[in-house]
């Protein structure tokens, strides 16, 4: 862990993955109701703290609060510690400071707990500037509504003047969650991961699976369903390459999955992947990526690989 890593966010460091939590209840993209329930949803979370996994990250707006009620439900049928990770909305219509400390308020009713480990704004695009919106989460430090504040989907200079404003008030930007994965490593190239580890924010990996591709199951002939299938329609046909390379890998590793294979992959580069589970089953193999390491030759290949995809 590096010196700039304060105090108050240490905890978060030494977290190495988590689980996601917008499948519990969305039907839009995830197909909640058909493709899962909430038992479903329950094994993905039971099997996840088996595994060890202790961090969870939902949304208010995941499934309208029911990905927060969800969990609420779950933490309280176990006496296991748990993280919760919450995200506040900058809708257009939220204008004025105090719609944050409403709106988290209404996130740990529905969770059902008094504070949350980690509030993050949902993304940049807010009618409240920057500054505003971080002075309202250094308030909600303050009211010990959350333990720690952070930010998503920021870019790099966003979340410098996010980390600036926050400094201000003695609050550390405590992560930044962006989207990272095998085949979409932006924010390796544009300098936003090390300029995270250098400040000492702790990155967070959202779609580190790329939404069910690098497990293999989706192809050209098979793509995934809905709104995924449109998005993923060129990508598709040039990934053949590196999923060969990531069962070749996980051999080497006693038969690790490709989506282990990409989740450790994630945790090499030095951060915290948050992989969606709609049941047990995925769950169970997803925190199958820890307790072993890619080697530094692996993690190139499948670097080299990567970019000629992206290229
Ligand atoms: N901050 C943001 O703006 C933002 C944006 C997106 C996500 N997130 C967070 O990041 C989390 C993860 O990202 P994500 O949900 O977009 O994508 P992801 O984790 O890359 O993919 C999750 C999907 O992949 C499939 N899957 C997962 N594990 C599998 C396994 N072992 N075998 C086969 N299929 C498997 C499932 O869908 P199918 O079974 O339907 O294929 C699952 O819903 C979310 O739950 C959410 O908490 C945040």
């Amino acid at each position: 862990m590096n010196d700039t890593v304060s105090s108050e966010t240490r905890f978060l460091h030494a977290v190495d993955f988590g689980l996601g939590a917008w499948q519990w209840g969305d039907r839009l993209i995830w197909q909640y109701g058909q493709t899962h329930k909430d038992e479903d949803c329950r094994a993905a979370f039971e099997v996840s703290l088996e595994a060890g996994i202790r961090f969870v990250d939902t949304a208010e707006v995941y499934g309208s609060g029911r990905s927060e009620r969800l969990l609420g439900q779950f933490l309280q049928e176990t006496d296991q510690p748990v993280l919760v990770a919450t995200k506040y909305f900058p809708y257009p219509w939220r204008l004025m400071k105090k719609a944050l400390m409403q709106a988290l308020r209404r996130s740990l009713e529905r969770i059902g707990i008094e504070s949350v480990d980690l509030y993050q704004i949902h993304q940049p695009y807010s009618l409240l500037s920057i500054e505003n919106l971080m002075e309202a989460m250094a308030e909600a430090v303050a009211e010990g509504l959350t333990r720690t504040v952070g930010v998503s989907n920021y870019d790099q200079s966003q979340m410098l003047r996010a980390y600036s404003a926050l400094a201000r008030k003695d609050v550390p930007l405590a992560a930044n969650q962006v989207t990272f994965s095998l085949l979409n490593r932006e924010i390796e190239k544009n300098g936003l991961l090390a300029r995270c580890q250098e400040l000492g924010i702790r990155l967070i990996a959202y779609s580190p699976i790329e939404k069910g591709l690098l497990t293999g199951k989706y192809s050209v002939e098979n793509p995934p369903p809905g709104v995924r299938g449109r998005r993923y329609g060129d990508l598709l046909p040039k990934i053949g390459p590196l999923l060969k390379l990531m069962t070749e890998i996980g051999q080497e590793h006693g038969g690790r999955s490709k989506a282990q294979v990409a989740l450790n992959w994630c945790i090499q580069k030095g951060t915290m992947p948050i992989p969606g589970a709609k049941n047990g089953e995925q769950a169970e193999e997803n925190a199958g990526a820890l307790g072993w390491k890619l080697t530094e030759e692996e993690v190139a290949k499948l670097d080299e690989v990567s970019d000629s995809i992206s290229d």
